[in-house]
């Protein structure tokens, strides 16, 4: 039997993987962050109490699990310190027992953020709509081997040094663009209480989630984002910066590929995306602004409305394909509740041909046409669904019809924000 699961957006991210890690959670000895930094925002809603995670794993709610931030992750050490802080707001214990941090992950500084900020600026109409988080600058320093580690990060000598071999480049760029300098004996200076304060908790955690996974207990991999804005297989250059798919977990974690294991995909009912870049089957219309204010589609990071529209199964084939998806965890079917009927798109047109699957050179292409079927709607309300059979008939078929598409099984269906709205399918672990 698998003893691990990976967590990965099938879509654009904001599918709900925090609810779906957090359930999942209480069954697993540790849950681990692989990728992206605080540009993610992973809603959980337990005992009514809403909380919005950014770097901290999902898996902080339960009390049993050891959460392991990766090494390929990027930490903006200033909004890690408010996150702990705000979990022990409502009593959750954030403390070096159950959180780990690779001292090898890179960390986001002022200084990526403003650059974040002013190449959005400068870019005009062609911009990506970024989170302003620093992402893409620090992985960029990360891959030009400029970057600054957690390892440098909590050593004043060692930051300042790693300082003043990066920033006189990138302050450069900086001034170039418009923007104020940063000094690096300055920064090291405003710094060192952060460096401090995160010490405790640096590990080697290649070594503790191979331990995890080689005594045979349960362990979750959570991706952020999604698998469309994965910077090699998504919608390219409308991506963040990092690799956001299932199988990458195991290289960017250095640890080797388990030989069972499980990829939970996790698809939202229907389509959001927040930012820039192509979304074929958006819907500007009155169904879009519907699942928006039914669905509370405005980012859990940024507060931005999302965009919203109808199902797009080319993109989801592909996404399965690309991540090794073996099940489904759909989620926000309660949304769809009062829709008489929906567009499904279920292949696209172009030039003369139908393609079922999404090419990434066709995202862009503006003779891309969406063909649709049309879906079947219900009026019930399903959040006290609690297993297949509870469902209203038209509900179940939505369900038989996307697993039959997309020869995937579901494994899960979320009916609501609380862990109690949920349908187990199957046993996600078997
Ligand atoms: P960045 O990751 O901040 O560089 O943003 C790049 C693109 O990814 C933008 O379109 C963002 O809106 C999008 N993005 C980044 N993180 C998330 C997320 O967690 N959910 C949804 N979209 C995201
Ligand atoms: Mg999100």
């Amino acid at each position: 039997m698998p003893n691990n699961i990976t967590i990965v957006g099938i879509q654009w991210g904001d599918e709900g993987k925090g609810k779906i890690t957090d359930l999942l959670a209480g069954d697993a000895a540790a849950v681990i962050r692989y990728q992206g930094g605080a540009n993610a925002g992973h809603t959980v809603v337990v005992e009514g109490r809403r909380i919005v995670l950014h770097q901290i794993p999902s898996g902080i709610l339960n009390p049993e699990s050891l959460c392991v931030i990766g090494p390929a992750v990027v930490i903006d050490p200033e909004t890690l310190i408010q996150e702990a802080e705000s979990l022990r707001v409502h009593d959750i214990a954030v403390t070096p027992e159950r959180l780990a941090i690779s001292r090898s992950a890179h960390v986001v500084l002022p200084f990526h953020k403003r650059l974040d900020a002013l190449r959005e600026a400068s870019r005009g109409a062609a911009k990506i709509g970024t989170t302003g988080r620093g992402i893409g600058p620090a992985y960029e320093d990360l891959f030009a081997r400029t970057g600054i580690r957690m390892m440098d990060f909590c050593e004043p000598d060692r930051l300042v040094t790693a300082l003043r071999r990066v920033l006189p480049e990138r302050n450069l760029l900086i001034t170039h663009l418009g923007g104020e300098p940063f000094d690096a004996e300055q920064m090291t200076e405003a710094t060192i209480e952060q460096g401090r304060a995160l010490a405790p908790y640096l590990r080697d955690v290649g070594a503790a989630v191979h331990d995890v996974l080689s005594s045979g207990r349960r362990v979750l991999f959570e991706s952020a984002q999604g698998t469309l804005l994965d910077v090699l297989h998504g919608t390219y250059p409308f991506v963040t910066s990092s690799l956001t798919t299932a199988p990458a977990a195991f290289p960017l974690l250095g640890v080797g590929v388990p030989e069972h294991r499980r990829v939970l995909g996790v698809v939202k009912a229907y389509t959001t995306r927040v930012g820039a870049g192509p979304f074929p089957t958006e819907d500007p219309g009155s169904i879009g602004q519907r699942l928006r204010d039914v669905g509370g589609e405005y980012g859990a990071t940024t507060g931005r409305p999302r965009r919203c529209g109808f199902l797009y199964l080319p993109a989801l084939r592909y996404a399965i394909r690309v991540n090794g998806v073996t099940g489904l965890a759909v989620t926000k079917l309660d949304v769809l509740s009062g829709l008489a009927e929906m567009p499904v798109c279920h292949a696209y047109r172009f030039g003369g041909d139908v393609v079922n699957t999404i090419h990434p050179e066709h995202f862009e292409d503006p003779a891309l046409t969406p063909l649709y079927e049309t879906w079947e709607g219900w009026s019930e309300d399903l959040s006290a669904a609690r297993s297949l059979t509870d469902l209203p008939a038209a509900a179940r078929t939505f369900l038989d019809r996307l697993s039959a598409a997309l020869e995937v099984p579901v494994v899960l269906v979320s009916t609501g924000s609380g862990r109690e709205a949920t349908i187990f399918a199957q046993d996600p672990w078997a």
